[in-house]
């Protein structure tokens, strides 16, 4: 009898339990538009196994119980590069799941709203319906457990492409467009970038980040989506305004926005790139982490350095893995011309400040060939005074980062212009010696960051982090130099008195004087 009862009840609750097995369909408003959330359940003996399908990709659920009206789902969720178990609770509310999901904690160093906008916002309560998902061109979710091999090349060093001399400048569709780019934005863009002047000084990299793909063919051949109806015409076309062409891949099975990826297909994309005239790849380790450890990173890299040698066509190689496994070391090994230092920047002064001044212990690995990426530019976006611009841009152009803006170039303001083609910043960061800048002093808000430059300069910028104006000075003996020295102010443009032995100046809240000594 002792043992009778609670088999009775566990008996009870077991066969309340409801098949919920099927396609369930969530949606959510968000900043970024109208959001499908697609949960894929198999419910086998009360254990639930699936996916979770939401705009940044599908993430397998392992783990899920229903019991009774009462549900579980424990989703392998995907981070930058790290894998957590997090836990959804929901209830059987008549035909529909009342769902809370789970969203993994902010990684420390990772700077954001208090509360975490976009996190407090994925865990609000969502309502399932049963439902068939809206048609779009990402693939199945992937079985992890099934996914063929791919073998990992002994590490080797591979010869350097010889490309990005100084550091790349150009353009990218993520931060503006996020996933939602097609070939009439990319001409216009090219267009815009031709009439501002962008071109001429020196943006000459119009890249597709994310959301270009379409399904690979009965050859195995990744196709564009509809929105890019002819990639080789499209390139024909950057080409032709004396610009050239980038694209993104993962080397993973799926890219971070949940695309066809180039697992086990490296070769043949490698090829299909070059055959359309692509000049430059981003590179973006996403799923990868669902496959490889960080250990491996530098083999998976390996792999598709080799195999654009092999493509024949020489692409910038940009390596998208947020600062991982010390990228530092090996980055130039696998022909990689730039690594990602950090997570993703956003439009706000907390995050490109955070990830900005987090760049000096980086700046050994920056000289000609490779550089140092802190993620693409914000300028022009909207979420950061033009004061705050500059401080971005000043930082970007003084650790000699790849200058990738990110706006709408077709709709850029005067402001803006000013900013991103000031030709005396912009000399800065493409200074032939590549030296990567770093910080020589830092006082309460203030800091102070010195790069070297060809021929003897030295540029300087004081840089004002607080609430209120400063007044930042900087010694010539924290430069090494002594004796009198010509100064030109680069925001304003104008020579400043040649001084003898240090500078001062106020610098507003949040701003920067930029100087160049000679
Ligand atoms: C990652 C990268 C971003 C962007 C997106 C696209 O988050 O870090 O720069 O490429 O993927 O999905």
């Amino acid at each position: 009898m002792r043992v009778a009862i609670p088999l009775l009840l566990s008996f009870a609750a077991f066969a309340q339990t409801r098949d919920i097995s099927g396609t369930w369909i969530g949606k959510r408003t968000t900043p970024m538009g109208e959001m499908e959330l697609v949960y894929r359940l198999q419910v086998r003996d009360g254990k639930i196994t699936g996916s979770q399908s939401m705009m940044m990709g599908d993430q397998p659920i392992t783990d899920g119980k229903v019991v009774g009206d009462e549900i579980e789902l424990i989703v392998q969720m995907e981070f930058f590069g790290d894998i957590q178990k997090v836990v959804s609770k929901g209830k059987i509310v008549g035909e529909e799941i009342h769902l809370t999901p789970g969203m993994p904690p902010r990684p420390p160093g990772m700077g954001g709203p208090p509360g975490g906008g976009m996190r407090a916002m994925m865990s609000q309560p969502l309502i399932l319906r049963r439902g068939t998902p809206t048609p779009s061109n990402r693939p199945a979710p992937v079985d992890y457990s099934k996914l063929p091999k791919v073998e990992l090349p002994a590490i080797e060093t591979l010869k350097p492409n010889g490309l990005a001399k100084t550091p790349p400048m150009g353009w990218n569709s993520y931060n503006k467009f996020r996933l939602q780019i097609d070939d009439k934005t990319v001409r216009e863009i090219a267009d815009a970038m031709v009439k501002s002047g962008m071109r001429d000084a020196g943006y000459i990299y119009v890249n597709i980040d994310d959301g270009w793909q379409g399904k690979r063919d009965d050859k195995g051949v990744l196709q564009p989506n509809p929105g890019f109806p002819d990639m080789k015409a499209l390139a024909d076309y950057v080409h032709g305004k004396g610009l050239k062409l980038g694209i993104y891949s993962s080397p993973g099975p799926r890219t971070c926005g949940g695309f066809e990826g180039s697992y086990g297909h490296e070769d043949i994309d490698a090829k299909t790139w070059a055959a359309w005239g692509v000049d430059y790849l981003k590179y973006d380790w996403c799923s990868a982490s669902r496959v490889w450890k960080d250990g491996d990173m530098q083999a998976v890299y390996q792999r598709m350095g080799k195999a654009l040698e092999k493509a024949g066509r020489p692409m910038v190689y940009s390596l998208c893995q947020y600062g991982r496994a010390g990228v530092g070391d090996w980055g130039s090994k696998v022909a990689g011309n730039l690594w990602r230092t950090t997570f993703d920047i956003r439009d706000t002064w907390q995050s490109m400040s955070q990830i900005g001044f987090s760049q000096h212990d980086w700046a050994k690995h920056s000289k000609p060939g490779n550089w140092n990426d802190p993620d693409m530019l914000e300028v022009g976006n909207g979420g950061m005074t033009d004061t705050e611009y500059r401080t971005h841009f000043a930082l970007w152009a003084m650790v000699a980062s790849p200058l990738i803006a990110g706006h709408d170039v077709r709709s850029m303001s005067p402001e803006t212009a000013a900013i991103l083609l000031n030709r005396e910043v912009i000399a800065v960061n493409q200074d032939k010696l590549g030296a990567g800048g770093a910080r020589i002093a830092q006082t309460g808000e203030t800091e102070v960051w010195k790069k070297a430059l060809d021929k003897n300069a030295i540029a300087v910028a004081l840089f004002n982090k607080g609430e209120a104006e400063a007044e930042v000075s900087v010694d010539w003996s924290l430069l090494g130099i002594s004796g009198k020295r010509k100064l030109r102010d680069l925001w304003a443009k104008k020579d400043l008195t040649p001084a003898e032995s240090k500078f001062s100046a106020k610098v507003p809240p949040h701003g920067v004087v930029m100087l160049r000594l000679q």
